[in-house]
């Protein structure tokens, strides 16, 4: 029987942004949560407005961006209360100290504070300020009653100050706010489970500076490790060469060869609850490569090749394996091939993708065959894919060692 998955929804997040230096980051916030496929609606603050202009929120976004409470563009005159009915959440990044206050004690006098007022929807905030007026009791009381009300506090995170002093009170950087942002609002259906994740392509060396290699980007390995840190699991990614910036949250290993990846995995597995082998391992390597860059002449060049160790057959041939999952990228016959290659490994679930389609690209569709069939994923951009995948393993998990 085939399955059809249904697509994740589209975000729409509320995204205030108050007086403060870090309102330039909010920019770049904008820019990747769009990038994301999140809806942003930008509310500035008059203070915010002396910082960075609301053209450049409007162009990053493409909507117009809200500031004042008494012209909000609402037919009913009810801009406070309409924002946010049918928002997920409202962030507000940088969150200053002088608006926290207004929000601890609920004070609602322009647009953005009335609006957190009258929400109905999560509230999550992002705090920039001076260190001393981080530090300051008034702002630490604050703080507290903020997290009794049940508002998510992301940072600050310490260092250098635009006022020139080091200390507590800069704002969580954009990337790992989308993160937290991710993690805060989807289920957390792999809460305390350690996954195990490779990604990207391994690099056999042929001499110093040549190598066998392939087109694998790292995208879809590191997809799947943000999506599983979303569901609430520690994640290890072990990754091969990419230009990828990992998920801050995962410890990140990085490899270069097939033989390294191995080690790696197996440096790791045992405490592994998931094991998901998204990386695209040469099947050889160069037997004997040389230390030297090896000279050009004019005879005809032979490479002799040795089969490289199957990660993911060893993991499975462990006395006590994690759940594992295996991918495949075929050029043609992929249900046959798939299906074929999952019941060769032995494996309870693979994830197939045509590899014209999927390898170096930001979208594409997947196939996940089990024990019960095929269930293909709609095109998609890989962050999607990866969270449907983990929702899946998740379930598949669960059912497996009989929890809920
Ligand atoms: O990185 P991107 O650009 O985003 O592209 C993603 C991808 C196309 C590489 C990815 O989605 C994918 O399909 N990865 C698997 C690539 C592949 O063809 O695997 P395979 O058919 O060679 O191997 C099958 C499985 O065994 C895979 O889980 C692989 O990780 C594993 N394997 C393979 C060989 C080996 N020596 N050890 C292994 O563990």
């Amino acid at each position: 029987m085939i399955d059809l998955i249904p697509e994740v929804a589209t975000k729409r997040l509320v995204l205030g942004v108050t007086g403060g230096v870090a309102a330039y980051k909010a920019a770049e916030l904008v820019r990747l949560l769009v990038k994301n496929g999140i809806e942003v609606q930008v509310v500035m603050t008059e203070a915010a407005r002396h910082f960075v202009g609301p053209a450049t929120f409007q162009a990053l976004s493409g909507k117009p961006v809200l500031t004042d409470l008494w012209d909000g563009g609402s037919t009913n005159g009810m801009t406070h209360i309409d924002l946010t009915r049918n928002a997920d959440a409202v962030l507000i990044a940088p969150a200053s100290a002088d608006f926290l206050a207004k929000l601890a004690h609920g004070a609602a006098d322009d647009l953005l504070s009335t609006l957190c007022l009258a929400r109905s929807c999560p509230l999550l905030v992002a705090p920039a300020m001076n260190r001393e007026m981080w530090g300051n009791p008034a702002t630490q009381r604050n703080i507290l009653q903020l997290k009794r009300d049940g508002v998510a506090i992301f940072g600050p995170d310490s260092g250098p100050q635009a006022c020139g002093e080091t200390g507590m009170g800069r704002m969580v950087e954009p990337q790992t706010l989308v993160e937290n942002i991710d993690s805060f609002w989807y289920p957390k259906r792999l809460q305390g489970k350690r996954v195990l994740i490779t990604a990207g392509p391994t690099f056999e060396a042929i001499d110093a500076v040549r190598g066998i290699t392939n087109l694998s980007s790292g995208k879809m390995g590191y997809a799947v490790a943000r999506a599983a840190i979303e569901a609430g699991a520690s994640v290890t990614l072990i990754s091969g060469p990419t230009c990828l910036t990992p998920p801050s949250a995962a410890k990140t290993l990085a490899v270069t060869s097939a033989q390294q990846m191995l080690e790696a995995v197996n440096g790791v597995i045992a405490d592994a609850d998931i094991f998901i082998s998204v990386a695209a391992v040469a099947d050889y390597y160069v037997l004997n490569p040389s230390e030297q860059k090896i000279k050009k002449d004019a005879h005809i060049f032979t490479l002799e090749l040795a089969p490289n160790p199957d990660i993911v057959a060893n993991v499975m041939n462990l006395p006590d394996p994690p759940f594992c999952v295996g991918f495949a990228a075929e050029s043609e016959n992929l249900y046959e091939f798939a299906e074929a290659k999952r019941k060769r490994k032995n494996l309870p679930l693979l994830a197939a993708n045509l590899v014209q389609d999927a390898i170096g690209s930001d979208q594409s569709e997947l196939i996940l065959f089990d024990d019960e069939g095929a269930h293909p994923l709609q095109r998609a951009p890989k962050i999607e894919l990866a969270r449907q995948l983990i929702e899946h393993i998740a379930k598949l998990y669960h059912k497996e060692r009989g929890q809920n």
